[in-house]
């Protein structure tokens, strides 16, 4: 008797042991809860998202940007900052080759500033991070979700690490799949990341329609998209055909369509920079010199990338000369039917922009979820977006008492 009773404490003891021990496991791998600043810091969640609001009223292309950071800083080093940080000698993160374009830290900044001046010391840069892109998505009219918070920030930015752990648009579909699982990431996460714009597009598009009614009304869709084929012939041939229906540009509705998109969130005439209709990969831009391979000479033959469409592929060498490094294209291979099946549907018709993003039809996984999203149009991609970004916001959080909270995000305390 005294033999059992010593057995079934043994086993309870051993019970809580590994409840216990499993608690533990779990908070010191996440230690990120949603809600985390809410006795700390209760009204630091309000307080970002009005900075960001006010920031992207101002400037609707920088929405894009603030997104891009946050995946910045998560695949190097972990959701820990080291992307803010600055080292005199320049070989910090900030300035490593993909940075391309990377812009937005005065935003966060002034975000910081906001947070500090209401609990000092309690909000962490890499919190900062994960709420304002999670409010920059929700400002472009993106899905929501709830942010985990609790990280703390590195010490450390280093320039190589950039390079090392930063994805290429050059990456075929095995590397690009190899490089997300060794943050974590599955090929789901990876197709559902990689399309950050559609649902920027298709909110884009609907507005464009709208505004037709009040440029040329409805006659053969004279109006917004007579517009753009006057601005820099947008629409390729083979989408008007495709349509059936004629259209002219009309050069009334080409200056009324330039001052409505500056109105808007475009400025169609900067071709880098608009938010709206872009397919290949994300909202706003892709410099020449990372696409000109896939124009010119791919195998070395005199060709273009086959899994580019031949129109587009001629299109893009039209805006895109060899040995241009400077210019930013917007990457809308000019269907407006394409623009409202968004990304997904981009990629399917071999009109991905970069090689990363044509690369996920070379998958069974990605390839169906692409399909999937362009028959549906893009039915279950704004809960699955907020999924992925969650996971991506848990790569090698510092928790606990690891790190730091900084006080300033470009330097350490
Ligand atoms: C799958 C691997 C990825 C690759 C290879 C990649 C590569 C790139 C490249 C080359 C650009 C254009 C830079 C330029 O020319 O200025 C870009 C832009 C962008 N990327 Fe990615 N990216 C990837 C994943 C992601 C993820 C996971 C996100 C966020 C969830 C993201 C968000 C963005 C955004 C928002 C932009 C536009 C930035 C702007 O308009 O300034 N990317 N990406
Ligand atoms: C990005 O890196 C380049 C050097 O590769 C540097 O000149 C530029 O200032 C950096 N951009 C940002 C925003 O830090
Ligand atoms: C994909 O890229 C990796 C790394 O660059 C390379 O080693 C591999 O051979 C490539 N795979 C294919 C199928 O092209
Ligand atoms: C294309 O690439 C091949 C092999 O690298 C090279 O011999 C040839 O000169 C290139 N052609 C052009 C037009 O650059």
């Amino acid at each position: 008797m005294a033999a059992l009773q010593m057995n079934i404490s043994c086993l309870i003891f051993l019970q809580v042991l590994l409840l216990l021990l499993s608690l533990f496991a779990q908070t010191n791998a996440q230690g990120l809860k949603v809600g985390f600043y809410d006795n700390t810091c209760p009204k630091a969640e309000g307080i970002v998202k009005k900075s960001v609001l006010d920031a992207i009223k101002k400037d609707r292309t920088i929405g894009a940007p603030l997104l891009r950071m946050f995946f910045h800083d998560c695949f190097v080093r972990g959701c820990e900052g080291s992307v803010l940080l600055e080292l005199k000698n320049k070989k910090d993160e900030k300035n490593a080759p993909p940075n391309l374009s990377l812009r937005g830290f005065e935003i966060i900044d002034n975000v910081k500033e906001a947070v500090e001046k209401e609990c000092p010391g309690v909000v962490s840069c890499s919190d900062v991070l994960a709420l304002v892109a999670r409010d920059a998505v929700v400002a472009l009219n993106g899905p929501s979700w709830g942010v985990e918070t609790g990280r703390r920030d590195g010490r450390v930015t280093n320039i190589n690490e950039a390079r090392a752990n930063l994805p290429s648009p050059f990456d075929n579909i095995t590397s690009l799949i190899t490089q997300f699982r060794s943050k974590g990431l599955d090929k789901k996460d990876l197709v559902v990341l990689s399309g950050p714009d559609s649902y920027v597009a298709r909110v884009w598009v609907t507005k464009l329609y709208a505004a037709e009614a009040t440029c040329g009304g409805n006659e053969e869709r004279g109006g917004a998209e007579a517009g753009l084929i006057g601005v820099n012939g947008l629409r390729s041939k083979a989408d008007r055909r495709r349509d059936g229906v004629k259209r002219k540009a009309q050069p009334h509705c080409t200056s009324w369509f330039l001052n409505w998109a500056s109105d808007q969130m475009w400025n169609p005439t900067d071709t880098g920079r608009h938010l709206g209709s872009r397919g290949g990969h994300t909202v706003g831009n892709g410099h020449c010199p990372l696409i000109t391979n896939r124009l010119y000479n791919f195998t070395g033959k005199g060709d273009s990338d086959p899994n580019l469409d031949t129109e587009y592929a001629a299109n893009l060498r039209g805006r895109c000369k060899p040995t241009d490094t400077t210019t930013a294209l917007e990457m809308d291979p000019g269907s407006f039917k394409t623009f409202d099946e968004s990304y997904f549907k981009l990629v399917s018709q071999r009109r991905g922009f970069f090689q990363s993003d044509a690369a996920l039809l070379d998958n069974q996984e990605t390839k169906s979820y692409v399909l999937k999203q362009t028959k549906s149009y893009g039915s279950t991609f704004f809960k699955d977006f907020g999924v992925s970004m969650v996971k991506m916001g848990r790569i090698g959080v510092l928790t606990g008492r690891a790190g730091e909270v900084r006080k300033k995000c470009r330097m350490v305390n």
